[in-house]
């Protein structure tokens, strides 16, 4: 199977996931559920739960064991967006190409949809460790460990982000937020990945190191297009880093500086896979796909 299927095949296996909780039934919170699926099922690249996915395949057949964490960790990715984008973080009006949450429903809902997909996230890793699987419940234990401290760590970014709004950030900084921020569940969707796949203590180190180069890529990358995509493809505004005076790569560097450490830190996320022969091939294509990607 070639790359562009196997990514676009674990898409709709992670959309058909997600489906299953989304709730249509006739209750006084309809809107707020409808609000969860809108932005739920907007259509992400469903990056972090692919990682999680194809780094347990690296070490184990059976994924299945490991979708309902999958399906958590987006519906926390899908919380920091629709935060992520209301007047008070980003102010953003457009993401996947339409009105953002808030816009769409009002802002107290997009915040209660936010909580919700966080709560909705740990119900479902509550599920998983109940579960009869081939993980053991300490690796279980560890794994929501990286889950969780992984999303104080994305606040932590996020706060970062809005502090520095305007105002000249140091590189170590820089660099901190964006682990923070990005790097935060990209790396915990492989470790966890990792570990419930049994993966050695030196396996789940490589990958962790992968794991922050693409994550530090994957937002530098983010940068660039905020800067130089279409909006028409991102579904993302243009420019709107720069009108908010954001502290980003592209602020601190100019743009071609930054495509150079993209470069950079795209090679190193390769190097770290090197150790891993034919069985990284799909996270190699992935890592390529993020230096190359257009939204
Ligand atoms: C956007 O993430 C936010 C960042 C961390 C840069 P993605 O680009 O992975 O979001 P979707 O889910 O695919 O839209
Ligand atoms: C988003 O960062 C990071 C999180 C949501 C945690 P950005 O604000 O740079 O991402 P976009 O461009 O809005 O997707
Ligand atoms: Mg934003
Ligand atoms: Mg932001």
């Amino acid at each position: 199977m070639d790359f562009k299927e196997e990514l676009k095949n674990y898409q709709i296996l992670i959309d058909k996931e997600l489906n299953k909780y989304v709730n249509k039934e006739e209750c006084p919170e309809k809107i707020l559920n409808e609000s969860i699926e809108y932005s739920l099922l907007a259509g992400g690249k469903r990056l972090r739960p692919i990682l999680m996915l194809a780094t347990y395949k690296m070490f184990k057949e059976n994924i299945e064991e490991v979708f309902m964490l999958a399906v958590a960790m987006e519906m926390v990715h899908n919380f920091s967006l629709i935060h992520d984008d209301l007047p008070g973080i980003d102010n953003d009006n457009l993401r996947h190409g339409k009105p953002t949450n808030h816009i769409k429903f009002n802002e107290a809902t997009a915040i209660l949809a936010g909580d919700a997909l966080l709560n909705k996230a740990y119900t479902l890793m509550s599920e998983y460790l109940k579960k009869e699987t081939d993980a053991n419940i300490f690796k279980k234990i560890e794994a929501l460990g990286l889950f969780s401290e992984s999303i104080n760590k994305m606040i932590i970014g996020e706060y970062i982000d809005t502090e520095y709004e305007g105002k000249m950030i140091t590189g170590e900084y820089l660099e901190y937020m964006y682990k923070h921020k990005t790097g935060a569940l990209i790396k915990a969707s492989v470790q966890i990945g990792a570990i419930l796949a049994d993966a050695s203590e030196q396996e789940i180190e490589n990958l962790g190191e992968f794991a922050e180069k693409i994550g530090l890529a994957f937002q530098i990358k983010d940068d660039i297009l905020s800067e130089t995509g279409k909006v028409e493809v991102t579904g993302k505004p243009v420019g709107n880093d720069k009108a908010r005076g954001k502290s980003t790569f592209i602020a601190a560097y100019g743009l071609k500086e930054s495509q150079e450490i993209l470069d950079i830190v795209i090679k190193d996320a390769l190097e770290a896979l090197e150790g891993f022969g034919k069985k990284a091939e799909f996270l190699k294509e992935l890592t390529l796909f993020i230096e190359n990607r257009e939204k």
